[in-house]
């Protein structure tokens, strides 16, 4: 069945990504925040997201107009009831998304996919609490959404195959190259990736280097478009202590312990671009080394 309708839960970093490809690739798109006041701020990420498109020649403003007359934006969840796939990008807490997922279970009709854009969490636990866990699927965009073009579609033990097919063609509708992996923590990319952003921190906090060399170090030294450090104030300081937190339980390894460091940033609200200050203070052009180690 072509999926016509996507709901996206969640519109902040990732969602609001997801939301603004499904549209632009032909989705009737409805978008779910828990507040107005959270609602408005995702539209806002797209609009500004689309005018740029616009301004660069990349889009024409009637391809703008076409794509947000695409758009429901609501607070209520039942409203996703007119789903053929919902993609999950809450925040990366099990609780959270289990119960999302036990409510839309009961709302959603059966045909309908539901999908998760966790980075870390696993899909089956997700699936589990629900009547639909061969309708159950991860697809796990990254940041930023409409950029870049890999999407790692996640099955489980108990995808099925038409599943597994959907999400599989819906991620090349979107325009992304699909690669599958295993439900175990991390998937392919921050299974690699998380150690190595880990120790980016610890380098940091020993004092090896100042940050803007860190990040001058990995991307002139190993031809990285962005340094570790400000990959990680993309990401998101929070996001990234979840996942290390998730990993380090489940495979009980140093590599995915998270550096003190990282614990202080986040606890003191410095969660990176989005907070306006992680690594380095976004309030100046260009961003100066927000902390010493
Ligand atoms: N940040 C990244 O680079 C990245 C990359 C890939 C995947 N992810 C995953 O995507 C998910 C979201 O991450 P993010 O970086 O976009 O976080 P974020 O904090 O920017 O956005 C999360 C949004 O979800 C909203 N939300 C929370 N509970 C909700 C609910 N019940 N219904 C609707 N909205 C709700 C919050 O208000 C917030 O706006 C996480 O699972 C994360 O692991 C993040």
């Amino acid at each position: 069945m072509a999926i016509q309708t996507v709901g996206v839960v969640g519109c902040g970093l990732m969602g609001s990504g997801i939301a603004q490809i499904a549209a632009e690739a032909g989705c009737a798109v409805i978008v779910r925040e828990v507040n107005d006041a959270l609602l408005a701020k995702g539209k806002g990420k797209i609009e500004a997201f689309l005018k740029k498109a616009v301004e660069k020649g990349k889009a024409t403003a009637d391809q703008m107009a076409t794509t947000l007359s695409r758009f429901t934006w609501t607070t209520n969840l039942a409203d996703l009831a007119k789903c053929d796939l919902v993609v999950e990008a809450i925040v990366e807490n099990m609780g959270a998304k289990q119960e999302l997922w036990k409510f839309l279970d009961g709302v959603c009709p059966a045909h309908t996919i539901f999908s998760s854009n966790t980075s870390s969490l696993s899909i089956g636990d997700m699936a589990a609490c629900t009547k639909r866990p061969d309708r159950f699927v991860g697809l796990h965009f990254f940041n930023p959404v409409p950029i870049m073009t890999l999407v790692e579609v996640v099955r489980t033990i108990s995808t099925s195959d038409a599943t597994y097919q959907a999400a599989c063609e819906f991620g090349k509708r979107v325009g992304k190259t699909v690669v599958t992996a295993k439900d175990t923590p991390g998937f392919v990319v921050n299974l690699l990736l998380v150690p190595y952003l880990l120790d980016a921190i610890r380098a940091f906090e020993k004092g090896v280097a100042s940050a803007a060399d860190i990040d001058n170090g990995m991307k002139l030294g190993c031809g990285h478009p962005m340094g570790p450090l400000t990959l990680l104030d993309f990401v998101g300081l929070d996001t990234t202590l979840y996942i290390a937190d998730i990993m380090d339980h489940e495979f009980k390894d140093v590599r995915y312990a998270a550096p003190p460091l990282l614990r202080r940033m986040v606890a003191a609200g410095m969660h990176g671009k989005k907070s306006g200050k992680g690594f380095y203070d976004y309030s100046v052009t260009p961003p100066v080394q927000a902390i010493r180690p």
